[in-house]
């Protein structure tokens, strides 16, 4: 698929199921900020906050992924927890957040990281899906098989001395 320059991997929504488990993984706790960047139909920030009492921030640069998200908000009821912005990954401030999961693609994970480097908090959590950062050292991998697919989590806790060099 052609995708324009912007564009860091197409939606493909992770399942539910598997949404749940990367939020367990990051261990995301009551109060805690966790960033979804390309937030695709809000499933992430809206599980966080609904299940888990996170406070959840979604970027997203399709327009309607932002709106079908922002309907959710409100079927929900959440709307004091949550927020949906329609921008550029590139264009978050990430110095908030606790947890930031992604699901792109190893190139576009590469892409980003210098800018998580730049902005994490020590001891921040961050949950890629499929593909991993590639300079990073994994805290934690696990896999969630479901019929023939495998489901690759990978755990990292942003801290500068376990970055590979
Ligand atoms: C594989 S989907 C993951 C969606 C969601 N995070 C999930 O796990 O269900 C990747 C999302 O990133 C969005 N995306 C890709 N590049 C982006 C960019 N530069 N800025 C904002 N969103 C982007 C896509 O539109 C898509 O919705």
């Amino acid at each position: 698929m052609r995708q324009n320059s912007n564009s860091l991997a197409p939606f493909i929504p992770t399942p539910y199921y598997v949404v749940r488990k990367k939020l367990e993984l990051a261990q995301i706790k009551d109060g805690e900020i966790l960033f979804d960047l390309g937030s695709g139909d809000g499933r992430i920030v809206l599980m966080a906050a609904k299940e888990f009492g996170a406070k959840g921030v979604g970027i997203e640069h399709k327009l309607s992924l932002i709106e079908e998200s922002r309907d959710k908000i409100l079927e929900l009821g959440i709307t004091k927890s949550v927020i949906f912005i329609h921008d550029n990954i590139f264009k978050a401030n990430l110095e908030s957040a606790d947890v930031v999961t992604l699901y792109l693609t190893t190139r576009s994970n590469e892409r980003i990281r210098v800018k998580l480097e730049n902005e994490l908090k020590k001891g921040a959590r961050v949950v890629t899906h499929n593909f991993p950062m590639i300079r990073w050292n994994p805290n934690n991998i696990i896999k969630i098989k479901e019929g023939n697919q495998t489901h690759t989590l990978y755990l990292y806790k942003w801290n500068p001395e376990t970055k590979k060099i």
